[in-house]
């Protein structure tokens, strides 16, 4: 890889921070770390699957930095967002003896990084944090944007903040290990910056999204870049997901009922179930007539490129009763009043919020949908 590294700021008053994109940065968090501390200690949070893969590195670092530090470490999957693990977490965190000044430290995916993120939101009423993400979804998605959460029994991320980084790493050296499928879960999370808000960054993929997936460092740096860039835009001026904000949800409604109706498993990933609603949502938009056929057929060419899903019967959900995934959307956290409100597209690259859908022409289309 080359040694490039680009650094972006997200513009938000006093709590303005740096997201840092390229190779070796595990290396270097201890001389990155060490300017915004206002105490020599962190805790780190990782799980165990990416302890084993970084955690050396990360101690290392901290360790020339003469920076003081603990690790606490969480069993890998989406079971350890509930309240049992983060219970668990924040009084293991707490035993340590933080203060105010403690910095918390967020190794992995988006699962730590969410939940490391809500406890530096809560502990002693909010102490600083630093992402380091270590999957592609991660790096383009949940680090950026300061939305930090848990799971509970009622639904997804259904306690949380709002609660900006002070840094992000975002090392591209460790998406070298992560699975394909997750690499490619994550890929979707890019194409979607593309898809609501930039026709030439979405005709970039179409060219150059397999080098990127081949993680080929100037693709893949640049995706990465253009990602948080887009994302952190768009936080800058809606932080709070009152406008704009809320396109970044694009394809996350279709989605969210197609991860609902398989329990949120690993039978579905997150970002494969946001392809499959953005795919979801230009078939509807062209249904409706609001963007023209040939759009959506373009989007599925690259998608099928790309190796992601585009149909509901690759995923075993062909046939699931349109009623059952519209009660699913209903339940989304996006729904106001009772009303179904889809981001839908009216061509690549310029994406709106419909807010209320039409739900008979929404259960024809869904009954139909292969
Ligand atoms: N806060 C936000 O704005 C936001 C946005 C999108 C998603 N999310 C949340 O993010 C979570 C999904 O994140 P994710 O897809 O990163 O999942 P994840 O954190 O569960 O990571 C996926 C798997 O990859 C492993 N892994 C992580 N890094 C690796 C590496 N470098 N090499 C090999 N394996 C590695 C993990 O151990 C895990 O098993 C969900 O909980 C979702 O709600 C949050």
């Amino acid at each position: 890889m080359t040694s490039k590294v680009e650094r972006l700021r997200v513009e938000l008053g006093d709590r303005a921070y740096e997201i840092l994109v390229g190779p070796r940065l595990i290396e270097g968090a201890g001389r990155e770390i060490l300017p915004l501390l206002r105490r020599r200690q962190v805790v780190i949070v990782s799980d165990e699957t990416v302890a084993r893969l970084c955690l050396a590195k990360l101690h290392e670092s901290l360790s020339e930095a003469a920076i003081a530090h603990h690790t606490v470490l969480l069993p890998p999957g989406e079971e350890t967002k509930d309240l049992d693990h983060f219970g668990r977490l924040a009084e293991e965190i707490l035993a340590f003896g933080i203060e105010r000044g403690t910095m918390l430290v967020a190794l992995g995916g988006g699962v730590v990084g969410d939940v490391t993120g809500f406890a530096a939101a809560t502990l002693l009423r909010g102490i600083d944090f630093v992402q380091i993400p270590t999957t592609l979804l991660a790096q383009v998605d949940s680090s950026v944007g300061g939305k930090t959460g848990i799971n509970t029994r009622m639904g997804k991320n259904l306690i949380g903040a709002f609660y900006q980084p002070r840094l992000v790493l975002a090392d591209t050296d460790t998406l070298t290990s992560l699975p394909r499928r997750e690499l490619l879960a994550g890929y979707a999370e890019i194409v979607k910056y593309g898809l609501i808000r930039d026709a030439e960054f979405f005709a970039w993929c179409e060219r150059q999204g397999n080098a990127l997936c081949a993680l080929e460092p100037d693709p893949l740096r640049h995706a990465v870049m253009t990602s948080c860039r887009m994302k952190s835009a768009i936080v800058a001026d809606d932080e709070r997901e009152e406008a704009d904000r809320a396109l970044l949800n694009f394809g996350h409604t279709f989605g969210h009922a197609l991860e609902t109706e398989t329990g949120f498993s690993n039978r579905l990933l997150h970002g494969e179930a946001v392809a499959l609603g953005m795919m979801l949502a230009f078939d509807f938009a062209a249904r409706l007539g609001l963007v023209a056929a040939p759009e959506a057929e373009r989007v599925r060419r690259h998608f099928e490129d790309s190796g992601l899903p585009t149909r509901l019967d690759a995923v075993g959900l062909a046939g699931t009763p349109a009623d059952r995934l519209i009660a699913h959307m209903s339940k989304d956290k996006k729904v106001r009043d009772g009303r179904i409100a889809l981001i839908l597209p009216r061509r690549v690259g310029d994406a709106f919020v419909m807010k209320d859908a039409p739900i008979d022409a929404l259960r024809d289309f869904l009954g139909e949908a292969e």
